[in-house]
């Protein structure tokens, strides 16, 4: 499958309706399990005063959350444009728009405009994507300090049921597909690229968090 399939699946799949259901589940629930652990992680690492570049970032959880521990600004690219203006709203009503960037569009397409920062985040996001090599070398060459991403478990049984839902949205003529790259794989780029592994943590029965240190 080329990348621009999945472009145009990516923004039919994650849609203003479904947008309006994240915001909604993040204001009465706050951020989900994995997410969670992502953020406690970056805060014990120490944020403040730092940059981010959070790429696919949804409805922009890892920014809302990273603001209120102090970070300094923050650069949001997101392949959804319903995705991307629902964060932007949001950061409005809590007071941070001025402190952001907003790019539309496949990180891979337009990295080259994106200026590097302290942190790069992934959370949900490499799972999307079919050329994880470039996706993973061209952000992990944007991240000064910390990489954090939230990947699925490259387990016996994940691998199945990967394949399992990829049938179902075949069946469902859905043009979206789920990739579980190899976490080996995706460690020894970030290792060519500087950087050193400080967390690898299951967060529930699907998704790891990961963070690696430059
Ligand atoms: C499963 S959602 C995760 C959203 C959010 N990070 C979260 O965990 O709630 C995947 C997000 O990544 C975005 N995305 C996927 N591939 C992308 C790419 N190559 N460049 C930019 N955004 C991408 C999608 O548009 C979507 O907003």
């Amino acid at each position: 499958m080329s990348c621009c399939n999945q472009c145009q699946a990516i923004e039919d799949t994650f849609n203003q309706e479904t947008a309006e259901g994240d915001l909604a589940h993040y204001h009465r629930h706050g951020p989900s399990r994995q997410t969670k652990l992502l953020l406690e992680s970056l805060r014990t690492l120490g944020v403040n005063g730092l940059t981010l570049l959070d790429i696919g970032g949804g409805v922009g959880v890892i920014q809302h959350e990273l603001f209120k521990a102090g970070i300094r600004e923050a650069i949001d690219v997101d392949a959804s444009r319903a995705y991307m203006n629902t964060a932007r709203k949001e950061s409005e009503r809590q007071g941070n728009a001025e402190r952001v960037r907003f790019y539309h569009g496949d990180f891979v397409q337009i990295a080259e405009q994106i200026e590097p920062a302290d942190i790069v985040t992934l959370d949900r996001v490499i799972c999307c994507y079919p050329d994880m090599p470039v996706l993973v070398s061209l952000s992990a060459q944007r991240a000064r300090k910390f990489y954090a991403f939230v990947y699925p478990r490259d387990s016996w049984w994940t691998r199945p049921l990967g394949r399992l839902g990829n049938g179902f949205l075949w069946l469902t003529r859905d043009k979206f597909r789920f990739f579980i790259h190899p976490i080996r794989e995706v460690d020894s780029i970030l290792r060519a690229n500087g950087f050193r592994p400080h967390l690898q943590r299951s967060a529930g029965l699907i998704w790891q968090v990961a963070i690696y240190i430059r």
